[in-house]
């Protein structure tokens, strides 16, 4: 395997794991997980984040059932994943000036950050899933957050008890342009 085929191979047998074996996570991958998240990059090196990890079954069970009312069944499932990450992220100064010029840099700080330690989790043998379905409301009572913070997104994870069929995804050709937004550049008949 050459040097960066590990990666390759990682994002393409990475899936959103709903379905969790009865395990534990252990304390030194959880630790290994947030030092893949801890080494983003952010803007300015704002480093916004904070993530809470949750292993109390009850808390998971109560995170599970936060969602928006009437839509509790897109995400009644994490009530079986041994452990919740809830990444949450700090306004900064600089993500403030970002903002007053249409940036969104604390949403992509965050994306980048949470992406980390999806890989990083995927890496170490775990399952995840992105959830960005639930009451930020609820979800801040249950884990005790500051009033400085926001909810960015809860990460269930844990050992995989499902291999799902990879989701469908664009073609090459429609996610890019050459030079131009439409243009090929000549590109398609290289390939
Ligand atoms: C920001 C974000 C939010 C998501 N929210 C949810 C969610 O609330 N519930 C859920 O079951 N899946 C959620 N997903 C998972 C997506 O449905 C999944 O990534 C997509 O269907 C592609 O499938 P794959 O991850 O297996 O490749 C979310 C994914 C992202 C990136």
């Amino acid at each position: 395997m050459d040097r960066w085929s590990a990666f390759f191979e990682l994002v393409e047998t990475r899936r959103s794991i709903r379905r969790f074996e009865d395990k534990e996570v252990e304390e030194e991958k959880i630790r290994k997980i947030l030092e893949a998240l801890r080494l983003a990059p952010s803007s300015s090196n704002s480093q916004p984040w904070h993530v809470v990890v949750v292993r109390d079954k009850e808390v998971i069970s109560a995170l599970s059932k936060a969602a928006p009312v009437g839509s509790r069944f897109v995400i009644s499932w994490m009530s079986g994943a041994p452990l919740v990450f809830v990444l949450t992220v700090r306004r900064k100064l600089t993500h403030r000036v970002a903002r007053a010029f249409g940036h969104a840099n604390l949403w992509l700080d965050a994306g980048i950050a949470g992406e980390h330690l999806v890989l990083a989790a995927q890496a170490l043998g775990f399952g995840t899933c992105w959830i960005g379905w639930f009451s930020e409301r609820k979800v801040r009572k249950l884990v005790g957050l500051t009033k400085a913070h926001e909810v960015v997104a809860l990460i269930p994870c844990g050992y995989p008890a499902e291999e799902p069929e990879p989701r469908p995804r664009k073609s090459l050709e429609e996610i890019f342009s050459v030079e131009r937004f439409g243009g090929s550049g000549g590109m398609d008949e290289i390939s």
